[in-house]
């Protein structure tokens, strides 16, 4: 796994059900399963990526581990069906606009790997009450990215 999706791993607080939103190739995913996080959800917004995350986790024999869902952010979801998000690979206006439903999902923590326009993260977060729980600069590849988990203000 790429040093940043290594990072925000590290960050995760113990939880039994997680959502790797936009779970792109789903290694993310099959790891937090492998951490004995006992359900697993990995979505994809779009048909093309959602296609390779199934066939990946067919791979790799984790069908039963991560189930696969298809949708735009939080949608695929039901309220209160996870504890915990988490969103990779991702800029910060889409990174925003999946933590936008996080409360209403009924979600406890977001956890966020940023690769594009991170100034943006941390004035939304204070707007909207959210605590930073832990954060951390990675270094990867000649580049930068930070991580952050938050916890949802509700
Ligand atoms: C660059 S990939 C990152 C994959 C993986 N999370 C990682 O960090 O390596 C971004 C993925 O997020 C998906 N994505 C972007 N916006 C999304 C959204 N609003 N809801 C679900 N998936 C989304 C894209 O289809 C793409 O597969």
């Amino acid at each position: 796994m790429p040093r940043r999706l290594q990072a925000l791993l590290a960050l995760l607080p113990p939880a039994r059900s997680v959502a790797d939103v936009g779970a792109g190739h789903g290694a993310l995913a099959l790891h937090l399963a492998a951490r004995h996080v006992a359900r697993v959800i990995a979505t994809e917004a779009a048909p093309g990526p959602y296609q390779e995350l199934r066939r990946n986790l067919d791979a790799w024999g984790a069908t039963q581990m991560v189930e696969a869902r298809l949708g735009n952010g939080l949608a695929p979801l039901e309220r209160g069906e996870v504890e915990g998000v988490v969103a990779a690979g991702m800029g910060a206006r889409s990174l925003l606009k999946i933590c936008a439903d996080a409360a209403d999902r009924d979600v406890a923590w977001v956890a966020l790997q940023c690769v594009q326009d991170p100034e943006l993260i941390e004035p939304w977060r204070k707007r909207h009450g959210w605590q930073t729980l832990a954060s951390c600069p990675v270094h990867e590849r000649g580049h930068q990215y930070l991580v952050w988990l938050l916890k949802v203000a509700r």
